[in-house]
């Protein structure tokens, strides 16, 4: 039987390799989203793979009964229903970090822009002004850069920064190893102070929502710049404007806003137009073809690892399980089931009733899930995976056999 894939929204085909490795897999390539009737176009595949416009509803997904895995070829997964992809037993992957170079890099680039006064100079340039002056122009090298939040962006981009010669500080909530020079900080309070550009690199949530207010932009050092290329909700708009309107900050780099248009045709509005020494991006801080190339390997991979040996690893929504390669004359008996007592010894004792020995096996829960990958030596019955599915509390189960 071939592994039938559909892969919607113009994927990569940096994809390609990595699903090529499933035997039989036959790829259905789609330039567009799947908006309408994608309940249809899933119902026999296997394999779906999405970006960010194709949505996937309890109601597709509880059709698609022969649905293996999903894999969203980006960084969200707010289009597909977790829960009710998990109650069927199909993990979700995505790539949450193919792109962080791709933001780092940008992030760096516009804090040299912002130092060297270059968005204001670019725009006067573009109406027939030569605003050629030394003011207000500095080299990076040397200035302190305070990046806020020091994650998987926040700590590539203190690499750059410090090749370019800056002192790095960071504040993060949690302890975090330094690379190279980088510093960090106790208070958000102390960073925002000694900050020459202050860069935001943390995720939207209860803490981080308005953190840079009017309060916050107050503490920054006179003439100090700030850059969002993190979420639209971390930085208060108006209190920002009020900043580059007295001169308090030079200058900001913006990428994410609280109101963006949902499509390329849909205007644009913010206060922030009306500032010449704003450095403004449409959201497009990881967009770049290597990061794209990236997530198509990334989640390509997760996808045929899922297939060929029932890792779920990087999933978003199943139990997170590697039960490493299989070995040859052994097979593997993968059962997504409810987390309730009981469903490991009736495992057990059916494996054992058809004659099988187990050689190695590996639980992990989440919620309400469980995952079981259990290696046999021994030949299970061509019946084996109905008669294992068949098991009270069995979710979904799958039997691969070694090479
Ligand atoms: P990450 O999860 O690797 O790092 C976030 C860091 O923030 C963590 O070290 C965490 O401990 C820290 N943190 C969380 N709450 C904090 C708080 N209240 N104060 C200080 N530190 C706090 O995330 P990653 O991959 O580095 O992404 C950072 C941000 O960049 C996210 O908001 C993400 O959505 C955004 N992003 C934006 C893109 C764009 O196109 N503009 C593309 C990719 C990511």
């Amino acid at each position: 039987m071939p592994t039938k894939a559909l892969l919607t929204e113009s994927i990569h085909a940096g994809a390609d390799a990595p699903l090529s490795r499933i035997p039989d897999i036959e790829i259905d390539r789609r330039s567009g989203a799947v908006k309408t009737g994608v309940a249809g176009e899933i119902a026999d595949r296997q394999l779906i793979g999405i970006r960010s416009r194709t949505h996937l509803d309890a109601e597709a997904i509880g059709g698609a009964t022969e649905l293996l895995a999903i894999g969203c070829f980006c960084i969200g997964t707010n289009q597909v229903d977790l829960e009710a992809a998990a109650a069927q037993g199909v993990p979700v992957f995505n790539a949450p970090f193919a792109n962080t170079r791709s933001v780092a890099e940008l992030t760096l680039a516009s804090a040299v822009m912002l130092l060297r006064r270059i968005p204001e100079k670019s725009l006067g340039l573009h109406r027939g002004e030569w605003l050629k002056t030394v003011l207000g122009a500095h080299e990076a090298r040397a200035k302190n850069l305070g990046i806020i939040g020091y994650g998987n962006i926040g700590s590539q981009l203190s690499v750059l920064a410090s090749g370019l010669g800056m002192h790095v500080y960071y504040y993060d909530i949690e302890a975090k190893l330094s690379h190279g020079n980088a510093r960090a900080v106790g208070t958000l309070e102390e960073l925002l102070g000694l900050s020459d550009v202050v860069t935001l690199h943390v995720p939207s949530t209860e803490l981080t929502h308005g953190m840079i207010d009017a309060r916050a932009i107050d503490r920054m050092k006179p003439g100090a710049c700030l850059i969002n290329h993190a979420r639209g909700d971390l930085v208060d708009i108006d209190a920002l404007c009020e900043a580059l309107g007295s001169g308090h900050l030079s200058g900001a780099a913006i990428d994410v806003y609280p109101d963006e248009p949902g499509s390329r045709g849909e205007a644009f509005a913010s206060p922030l137009l009306a500032f010449d020494n704003v450095l403004l991006t449409p959201h497009i801080g990881g967009s770049t073809v290597e990061a794209q190339e990236s997530i198509g390997g990334d989640v390509a991979a997760k996808l045929a690892r899922y297939v060929l040996e029932g890792v779920t690893r990087g999933s978003v929504n199943v139990p997170e399980l590697d039960p490493g390669a299989l070995r040859e004359g052994r097979a593997r008996i993968l059962s997504m089931h409810r987390n309730a007592p009981g469903f490991l010894s009736r495992l057990n004792e059916l494996v054992s009733g058809l004659g099988l020995n187990v050689a190695a096996q590996h639980l992990e829960t989440r919620g309400p899930l469980g995952y079981a990958a259990t290696d046999v030596e021994g030949e299970p019955p061509p019946d084996a995976a109905e008669s294992l599915g068949e098991l009270e509390g069995a979710i979904r189960t799958r039997v691969l056999r070694g090479g």
